[in-house]
Order: structure tokens, then C-alpha cells, then sequence
């Protein structure tokens, strides 16, 4: 480059951007950008050209012609559908020309030609394109006096979604969402000319885990979601924007209600997160919320029976019992468990509660069946660093099963983005189509596995190619939480630059350890604390929000824990199998109920909302924390969710910056980053696998007996039931077959499940979905173990 004369014209001006194509919308000059599409570009200014088929996140098609506008490249004006065609230097654009107007009008004349105008009885009246659109662009009246088509409506396409086939007006978004998002392409157009309509495949129902999404960007009425069809009109919604907490993704939403009640969930398009879209699991599951088995009350122990009581004597009686611990044990006889299903404000109130007004050092998070906490002191990479990776590294769960939408940005980074996806499976799931290598290895095996990467040219020499992402999870819940980590230490070993993406599951289990629901010096870990209160250590257990009867992967420990703890207190939204085994139930306010803050996977702080009352007398689970600090003499300081807030950012590591304001503002939230010590390697004896035996694989469901689901009608009865799943070359050595019963016997107990025949499964594996509807899985590991063998018999 040569040097400018100083204070010569082109040194003041900067050099041409390549990318700049400068057009003019409607008389004002646009600096738009190379490839990009007229629609976008006038929308960026303000300029809105009606639409019906274009959607942002896809690929555009041109199927409605809606978005008609006139458009000069130096031949003269002539109509083109800006939905299609990319900006070009000096490309003169008019929305409002008298030609482009006629045309906009005609094509909403065609539309409801056919469209039946049951506005007053469809879901999507009042926040509907097509009506609107009607209005700001159509003819005012029609010259079709002819009878419209009938079809049968609604039918259902799939558990959640209904069509109603007259309403569809084919703007091809439905189908496009489901094949290039979500990769389930179940529904497609049928038949043609006047007939053409939206249909699923013979016996194959759209199940797809993403079907709302549908809902949501359907123009018109013609898909519904059943839990919302005719709750509310959109006149009497009132809506908040919040954060999902199902999973820790951390999806951003609007949380609806009408009359005090929670009605819908929609996505926001949050763009270094979920793009608008939401799992079916988070969309759907604010029926829990509702649900008839809410805890209206706190509960007291009489004898059998677990009494409603006034929040004075449930107090009281839960420091009664901590105080007896304390002086039956000391401090460190008290155990807290769980704390990941709240706000990062309701963590940081029971941390201080737990560490400094009681004094005990035990305290965890996660119920023994997450990845190790300390993966999150590995360099963490954010979402968009992994979907825009050159490669990455996937050790750990079924992401489609388990962090949805980072499933669905992982997808789009390989088929979009030239990502690829090495992952190590002990059974291929949803993301093996896409994977570049599908590495299959043993449970017990992980670091092996990893180190096994360096024996193929062709992955070292792509993990050379440029920048890494470690997706970090559980990827089965029978073998020891460590294996995670030892996995990604084998991992940056091979690739030392590489960032880490941590997997962890539960809502917010990154916020519940960064806020300090984490053992103090010498404290202990679930797996410690289970053992310890089975031994009759521990003299008072805490429940946060936790059910370790379902949760804990070691049912028999879980089991003996609470046996052995002769002090129970929980707090929860629901009297599960543990809650309803305490001495005090909290009620607490579930979502959607409370106000505060939430931190995702990458460390991404942004809001939960409070949208309805809380139900009954429930309180949400910082304010339970304060009032019980009280009782027991201790002040922590708090008086509302923006003290805790502001009390977070000045007290806890990384989170300065994550102020009560400053993530309202933020409307990508903050990112912060904690200072745990990354996760340092601990060999594990792995016994032998005898050949006969079946090395035991517990994955996740998307739908399972989690209480979010169990509670929503419309989730409850997707979750698919207990079964052992087998290659079907190995169920035919056991000699069964495809849906018998098999007895599986492990070192702990036999349980009798009906088998099934999944390519899926690597060979000499058995794999089992964790906490489903019929035999506890759970029965049969041992917690203790590296990992579980299984004898898999036929009758
Ligand atoms: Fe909620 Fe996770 Fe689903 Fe997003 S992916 S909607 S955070 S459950
Ligand atoms: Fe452009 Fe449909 S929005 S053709």
C-alpha cells in the first residue's frame, strides 16, 4: 500500500468496503450489502415490504409473490419479487409505485379467493399476516363471488400440531422449517392447482421435536398448536420477554398469559442463541405451571402425613431441624442438593445461606448425572464459535435429545457453514447424519477413544485446518461423571488450542455453580453426599429443587441417602417420590412466576420474567432463602431480585459486568465468564467387559418423567417408555426378538424390559433411555462403578 499525503482527500476517506452496494428505497440512498436480498435491505431502513413466504432464517423461495415491488436497473421499472432478487449497484427500488401497489393487491385478492375468513374463531385473529396485510395492502373488496374450497378441518398432523388445509394460503414455510431447520422434511405439499395442500406422509406423523416452531411461522391460521387452540385471543394476552430454563441452551421467548394464567410460548430471534426457534419440550411445557398438583402451601411432617402449614411454622420447623443437625453433626452433617432449576438469583441466595449462615461445605448442583462441574474452567467457546467451528469435537450426550436448539445451530453450521463434526458415540443419535467422522467406543472408554484420533491422518489433518470446539457433556449416565472430563482432557491433548462448550444439561446448572452452589473446602459432591448420608453421616439433607429418586442415576443409592438422612427438607414446585419424602416441603414458585436472571451454557446472563402470580402461597426459592436465613439468625441482605442481581455482579467472579440494568439493556444478554479451576485427569479402573455381558449406555429422551413434562398434558405421553435397546445382530445372539421381553441383569438387579431391535446402538452395548414411564433403569447402576455390565436374557 502506498502512503497518502497527509491532509490530502483520500487519506480523510476510507477505502471503498467491497461489500457495499449502494441502492436507492423509495428516493433515499442505501448502502445495502453484497448478496443481499432487496426485502432485507429495505426492511434494514425501515421500509417493510409485505411478505408471506419470507422468513430470515431460510432460504427464500418465491412462492406467494407478496412482496411485489418495482425495481430499476437501468432498463426501466418493472415488478419483481424482492424476496428473490439480490441488491446491485445503483439499483433504484419503489415499494409504493402504483404498479407495485395493484400488484400487492391482486395477489391478496387471489389469497382469499380460496381463504374461508374464520377470523373470529382462528387462534391466529388479531396477530395475523394475512389479515393484516389485508388491510394495509389488499383491494378493500374482492370480485370472487364463487364458492370456496372445502377441506375436512382440523386434522391433525402430528401430537401437538393441527392443520386446517382451507386456511393454508402454501407460502411453503411449514415445509421448508421442517426440511432445511429441522431436518424432520414430514410434511410436503400434495396434489396440484386448486388441491394442492399440506399433508404428511402415509402412517408417518410430523414427530418431529421442533413441530411448533410451524405454529409459530405460519402466516395464517392454518397450523395451531392443541394446548393453545382456543385459550386466548391475542387482545387479551399480556407478554413478557424471558429466557427458556428447560434446558440450559437458554432460548430466548416471550411467556404469554391471559387471565393470570400462562398460555403460550414464543420464540425471539436472539441471534447468538436460539434464531427464533424453541424445542417442543420448552415450548410446551408452561402447562406444568397450570397443573392442578401444584404445592399452594409449605407442608409439615405429622407423623405419616405431610400437613399444609402457615409459612411462620414451616419456617420455624425447617430451622428446628437444622439447628438439631448442626448439633448432632456440626455444619458439615448438613448436605444442600440441586438449585440448577432456578434463577441465578435464587443460587446465590441459597449458596450464601448454605456456606455462610449454616457453614456447611456440602453442597452440589447437579444430581450425579451431569458432566463434572469443572469442565466449565476449560476456555470456553460461545454457541456461535461452535456452530461457526471449523471443527468440532462432540463428546457427550445426544444434543438433539438434550440442548435441542444446539442441535439445530449445529446442523445449520455443517450444512451451512462448511462445520465438521467428529463425535464419539457409544450409540449414533441425531446428530450422526450430519457428522463428518461418528467415532463408536465402549462406555469406560473415552479418553481412549479421543487419543484413537490421532492414529487417522485425515482427522488430525482436518483438526489442523482451523479452530476447534469441544462439545462437553454426559454422554451416558452409567458410567462415571468423570469420564466427561477425562475425555476433553485427551481431547485438548491432541488439539491444545481448542475452546470448550460445556454440555451440561439442567436449565441453569452453569448459573447454580458460578453463583457458589458448590462445596466450599473439603466439601463433597453428589456421589460423596449420597454415600455419606447412606452411611448415616449426614444429619440433615436439603432438597433444592431436586427429586434424587428420579434424578440420581443409582436409584438404590438415592433410595438409601434418604433413608439414612433422618432430616429431610425440600423445596419444590410438586410432592414428588424425595419431596414427599420430607420433613418440610417449600412451596416455590415455579417459572414463569418469578423474576431474575439465568445463565446458559456459554455463560450468555440474560432475564427470566415474572409474568403471573405465583400459585397459592408459593414463594420463589431466594425469597425462602432469606426468610429461613432469618429464622436462624443470620442476615443476608436482600430484599428484592435487583439487590441479589446487583449483589452477584459485585461479588461473584466474571459477573461484574452482569448488573440488574445492564441485563435488562442487553438484549442479548451479558456474557460472563466464572473462575472455576478446570477439570485435572483422574484415571478410572474400568473392569474388563466379559463378552457375554452388554456394556450399559443410559442416554436422555427429549421426553422423559421430568415433572415439566409428566405435568403437561399435552408433553406426558410423548415420553417413549423404559426398553433395552439392542444392535439387532445382538438380540439375535441372545436369541429374542425385536419387541420380547428380555430379563437384564446387572451386579445389582434384574429388571424384565421389553427389547428392541436399534441399528443405532454400537455392538456389545445395551442402551436404555434414563427416567421413562415403566421399569426404573436406575435399579441396576452402580454410581460407584466406572461402568455397568449388563446380562441381557431371553425368556
Ligand atoms: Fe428451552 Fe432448551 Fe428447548 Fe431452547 S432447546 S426451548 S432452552 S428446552
Ligand atoms: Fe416474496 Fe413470498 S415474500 S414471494
Amino acid at each position: 500500500m502506498t502512503a497518502t499525503e497527509p491532509g490530502t482527500a483520500s487519506a480523510a476517506e476510507p477505502a471503498p468496503n467491497p461489500n457495499d452496494v449502494p441502492i436507492t428505497v423509495n428516493g433515499r440512498p442505501v448502502i445495502a450489502r453484497k448478496g443481499e436480498l432487496v426485502i432485507a435491505a429495505a426492511q434494514r431502513i425501515g421500509e417493510y415490504i409485505p411478505r408471506f413466504c419470507y422468513h430470515e432464517r431460510m432460504q427464500s423461495v418465491g412462492m406467494c409473490r407478496m412482496c411485489l415491488v418495482d425495481v430499476d436497473t437501468g432498463r426501466g421499472p418493472a415488478l419483481q419479487v424482492s424476496c428473490m432478487i439480490t441488491v446491485a449497484p445503483g439499483m433504484v427500488v419503489n415499494t409504493h409505485s402504483l404498479a407495485a401497489e395493484r400488484a400487492q393487491e391482486g395477489v391478496i385478492e387471489m389469497l382469499l379467493a380460496n381463504h374461508p375468513l374464520d377470523c373470529p374463531v382462528c387462534d391466529k385473529g388479531g396477530e395475523c399476516p394475512l389479515q393484516d396485510q389485508s388491510f394495509t395492502h389488499g383491494p378493500g373488496e374482492s370480485r370472487y363471488i364463487e364458492e370456496k374450497r372445502h377441506f375436512e378441518k382440523p386434522i391433525p398432523i402430528s401430537d401437538l400440531v393441527l392443520l386446517d388445509r382451507e386456511r393454508c394460503i402454501l407460502c411453503d414455510r411449514c415445509t421448508r422449517f421442517a426440511d432445511q431447520v429441522a431436518g424432520d422434511a414430514l410434511i410436503s405439499f400434495s396434489s396440484r392447482g386448486n388441491n394442492t395442500q399440506i399433508t404428511t406422509f402415509p402412517d408417518e406423523p410430523f414427530a418431529s421435536y421442533f413441530s411448533g416452531n410451524t405454529v409459530q411461522i405460519c402466516p395464517v391460521g392454518a397450523l395451531t398448536s392443541k394446548p393453545y387452540r382456543f385459550k386466548a385471543r391475542p387482545w387479551d394476552l399480556e407478554q413478557t420477554e424471558s429466557t427458556c430454563t428447560t434446558c440450559a441452551v437458554g432460548c430466548r421467548m416471550v411467556i404469554q398469559s391471559s387471565h393470570d394464567e400462562l398460555v403460550r410460548y414464543s420464540g425471539v430471534d436472539s441471534d447468538p442463541v436460539n434464531w427464533g426457534w424453541l424445542c417442543d419440550r420448552g415450548r410446551f411445557n408452561y402447562e406444568s405451571v397450570n397443573s392442578g398438583d401444584r404445592l399452594a402451601a409449605p407442608l409439615v411432617r405429622d407423623g405419616e402425613e405431610l400437613k399444609p402449614a402457615s409459612w411462620n411454622a414451616a419456617l420455624a420447623r425447617a430451622a428446628e431441624l437444622i439447628s438439631a443437625a448442626k448439633a448432632a453433626g456440626g455444619p458439615a452433617s448438613i448436605a444442600v442438593l440441586g438449585g440448577a432449576r432456578g434463577t441465578n438469583e435464587d443460587a446465590y441466595a441459597w449458596a450464601r445461606l448454605a456456606h455462610d449462615v449454616i457453614g456447611t461445605p456440602n453442597v452440589y448442583p447437579q444430581m450425579g448425572d451431569g458432566v463434572q462441574i469443572n469442565v466449565l474452567g476449560f476456555e470456553r467457546a460461545t454457541i456461535d464459535e461452535t456452530a461457526s467451528a471449523t471443527t468440532v469435537i462432540v463428546i457427550g450426550p445426544d444434543l438433539k435429545e438434550e440442548l435441542p436448539v444446539l442441535f439445530l445451530r449445529l446442523r445449520d453450521a455443517v450444512l451451512n457453514r462448511g462445520t465438521r463434526v467428529i463425535e464419539l458415540v457409544q450409540k449414533r443419535g441425531g446428530l450422526t447424519p450430519l457428522a463428518w467422522r461418528s467415532i463408536e467406543y465402549h462406555a469406560g472408554g473415552t479418553a481412549q477413544a479421543v487419543a484413537g484420533l490421532a492414529a487417522d491422518g485425515d482427522i488430525v489433518a482436518q483438526l489442523a485446518k482451523g479452530n476447534v470446539v469441544i462439545v462437553a457433556g454426559r454422554a451416558n449416565l452409567a458410567e462415571h461423571p468423570r469420564e466427561g472430563g477425562n475425555g476433553v482432557l485427551a481431547a485438548l491433548e491432541l488439539v491444545p488450542g481448542a475452546k470448550v462448550l460445556p454440555a451440561f444439561r439442567r436449565g441453569n446448572v452453569v448459573g447454580a455453580i458460578e453463583m457458589g452452589l458448590i462445596p466450599g473446602e473439603g466439601g463433597m459432591q453428589a456421589l460423596q453426599i449420597a454415600e455419606a448420608a447412606a452411611a448415616g453421616r449426614i444429619e440433615c439433607l436439603i432438597l433444592l429443587g431436586c427429586d434424587p429418586l428420579n434424578d440420581f442415576p443409582d436409584t438404590d443409592l438415592a433410595r438409601r441417602m434418604m433413608a439414612g438422612a433422618p432430616r429431610i427438607i425440600a423445596v419444590d414446585t410438586f410432592i414428588t417420590k424425595s419431596s414427599g419424602a420430607a420433613d418440610v416441603v417449600f412451596a416455590a414458585a415455579a417459572y414463569g412466576e418469578k423474576s431474575g436472571t439465568t445463565t446458559n451454557i456459554e455463560g450468555r446472563v440474560t432475564t427470566v420474567a415474572e409474568r403471573v402470580t405465583p400459585h397459592g402461597t408459593s414463594r420463589p426459592d431466594w425469597m425462602i432463602a432469606v426468610e429461613l436465613a432469618d429464622v436462624l439468625g443470620g442476615d443476608l441482605g436482600f430484599g428484592s431480585v435487583d439487590e441479589l442481581t446487583d449483589a452477584i455482579a459485585a461479588n461473584v467472579a466474571g459477573f461484574g459486568a452482569a448488573t440488574a440494568d445492564a441485563v435488562r439493556r442487553a438484549t442479548d444478554g451479558v456474557l460472563c465468564r466464572g473462575a472455576l479451576p478446570p477439570a485435572t485427569p483422574r484415571a478410572l479402573t474400568v473392569e474388563e467387559r466379559n463378552s457375554y455381558d452388554y456394556r450399559l449406555v443410559v442416554g436422555r429422551k427429549l421426553y422423559d418423567n421430568a415433572q415439566g413434562t409428566a405435568k403437561s398434558p399435552a408433553l406426558a405421553h410423548l415420553a417413549p417408555g423404559a426398553a433395552v435397546h439392542l444392535h439387532p445382530l445382538d438380540i439375535e445372539r441372545v436369541g429374542s426378538s425385536d419387541g420380547a421381553d428380555v430379563k437384564v441383569t446387572s451386579k445389582r438387579a434384574s429388571l424384565v424390559l421389553k427389547v428392541v431391535a436399534d441399528e443405532t446402538v454400537v455392538r456389545g452395548s445395551a442402551w436404555v433411555p434414563f427416567n421413562q414411564p415403566g421399569p426404573n433403569i436406575g435399579e441396576l447402576i452402580d454410581a460407584t462403578q466406572a461402568v455397568t455390565d449388563l446380562r441381557v436374557e431371553s425368556f
